[in-house]
């Protein structure tokens, strides 16, 4: 296993692999709290933006898992998925049919692949989560709609958080985006609270699920990080007992961010200020083209 310094800060299951109770922390953050998500968030972008630049052919998921591993250290943070229930890396690492979980190993990337990076940092008590799916050099122009549709949907769904609301309208944003360009939504894994505690309350479904009823308040922080497939939903897990494929085997992308539910809205505190600008002038575009007001 990798080794992080005594001096860095662990999360409560480093050493046992066992995390406290999803509903151990408070769902509404305080000021101090929410202070130190910014924190934490903040260095997972940077993390992510840091390591991406990798992506290649040749490659191999492993070396990519190294430079991540330093990345947080290098920011005082302790790698969120190290020994999480035994998990054994610093990274997530899902390669084509892979949806989630993917263990970085000793295969080399290649040209026409997709790979989503999965960041989880815990820093000043927090975890800040987020993760994209990139393209190996030259891709077919279907994994590169997957993507793109994958990368609308979060933004769909980021766009619904309105407080006030129950949950499942994020869902119903992102199943709605996802299934008008004819791909399918993974229901097995969902976003999720996140704080002092990497997964907590409340749920985050990305279809809609009339009983995903939790209602958004200011002060909340969730991820959202919707796996979205070219063909089947369902998946199959690997005999690592990580590794989530999709039944058929067909590709699969996904796009994660941490967000805080705001008085009017939402923040996202993973996203940099030009990913954030240039989703808000796509979705007002497509919603004039559609002569309505926001789709929710
Ligand atoms: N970062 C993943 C998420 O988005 C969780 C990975 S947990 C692990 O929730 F143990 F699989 F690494
Ligand atoms: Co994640
Ligand atoms: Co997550």
């Amino acid at each position: 296993m990798r080794m992080v310094p005594l001096s860095i800060a662990r999360p409560d299951y480093a050493a046992t692999g066992h995390p406290s109770s999803r509903f151990s922390a408070n769902v509404v953050k305080n000021a101090d709290q929410i202070s130190r998500m910014r924190t934490a968030c903040l260095a997972a972008r940077e993390v992510l933006d840091e390591i991406c630049v990798l992506v290649a052919p040749g490659v191999t998921t492993e070396t990519i898992d190294e430079a991540c591993h330093e990345a947080y250290l290098a920011r005082g943070g302790y790698p969120s998925t190290l020994n999480y229930h035994g998990y054994p890396k610093s990274l997530c690492t899902s390669v084509n049919e892979v949806i989630c979980h993917g263990i970085p190993d000793s295969r080399a990337l290649r040209e026409g692949d997709i790979v989503n990076l999965d960041v989880t940092i815990f820093l000043d008590g927090m975890h800040g989560d987020c993760s994209a799916t990139y393209l190996v050099g030259e891709v077919d122009a279907v994994s590169r709609r997957l993507v793109e549709v994958t990368h609308e949907s979060l933004w769909r769904g980021i766009g619904a958080i309105v407080p006030g609301q129950p949950i499942n309208v994020v869902g119903r944003a992102i199943q709605r985006c996802a299934e008008a360009a004819d791909f399918g939504v993974v229901r097995a894994f969902v976003g999720h609270g996140i704080g002092e505690v990497f997964h907590m309350e409340p749920s985050v479904p990305h279809f809609y699920d009339p009983d995903a009823r939790a209602t958004m308040r200011p002060g909340m922080t969730f991820t959202i990080e919707p796996m979205i497939t070219m063909g089947a939903w369902r998946h199959d897990t690997w005999k690592d007992g990580w590794t989530a494929v999709t039944v058929d085997r067909r590709r699969t992308a996904q796009f994660e961010h941490t967000v805080l539910v705001t008085d009017d809205g939402v923040d996202v505190l993973t996203a940099g200020p030009d990913e954030v600008a240039s989703w808000r002038d796509r979705l007002a575009a497509a919603e004039q083209l559609a002569g309505g007001s926001a789709p929710r």
